[in-house]
């Protein structure tokens, strides 16, 4: 997507949360933290345009999957043009559906949730409903990646992990506009 148009996505929806992708750097310090020899699905929360997208599909296995869940509709149609792969699963959607989204057609459980959206927007409920969810539909020992603004409240995030996942770690980005936070929690 073009920056003007990723401009105007930020300025028409509040949740897109970002005025500008995840920067390479970024985006190779969140996947450092997979297993790519073993990962046969990984779900992303919040693709935006792509830019993990486009990375794991160099690194996977070439049996493994991804679920992508998009709720704003310009970047979903982004998606849908850039990523024309059958290992590829593109929703338009919320990440409060995942549940629901994640089923028996893919090759097993997802090993890996990479999630870009923005939690501090996101009501109490929603964001218990979302990690709930998530940790209930991941493998064991599967991961939840989270790459959220670095001055990001526990509350917002942190405090839900630690109330469903085995291991909980979180740590900074700052070669990133804006810096990053991010979590790291395990099944
Ligand atoms: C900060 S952007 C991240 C975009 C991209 N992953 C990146 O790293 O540049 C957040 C993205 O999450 C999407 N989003 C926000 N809330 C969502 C939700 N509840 N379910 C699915 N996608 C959501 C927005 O539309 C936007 O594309």
């Amino acid at each position: 997507m073009s920056t003007v148009n990723y401009v105007k996505c930020f300025l028409r929806d509040k949740d897109v949360a970002s005025i500008t992708p995840t920067s390479p750097f970024g985006v190779k310090r969140v996947c450092k933290k997979i297993d790519f020899t073993r990962a046969n699905v990984i779900v992303e929360y919040g693709p935006g345009d792509g830019v993990f997208t486009e990375y794991l599909l160099k690194k996977i296995r070439p049996s493994a999957h991804i679920v992508l869940i998009e709720r704003n509709q310009d970047m979903f149609k982004c998606l849908t043009k850039a990523f024309r792969n059958e290992r590829v699963h593109i929703f338009n959607d919320s990440a409060e559906n995942v549940g629901a989204l994640v089923n028996g057609q893919l090759p097993g459980k997802p090993d890996i949730i990479i999630s870009g959206i923005p939690f501090s927007n996101i009501d109490h409920q929603a964001r218990q409903d979302i990690i709930r969810q998530s940790h209930q539909v991941l493998a064991e020992n599967g991961k939840f990646l989270a790459y959220q603004t670095f001055y990001q409240k526990d509350e917002h995030l942190f405090v839900h992990l630690k109330q469903y996942f085995r291991t909980v770690k979180s740590e900074f980005e700052l070669l990133n506009i804006p810096p990053m936070r991010i979590y790291e929690a395990v099944k």
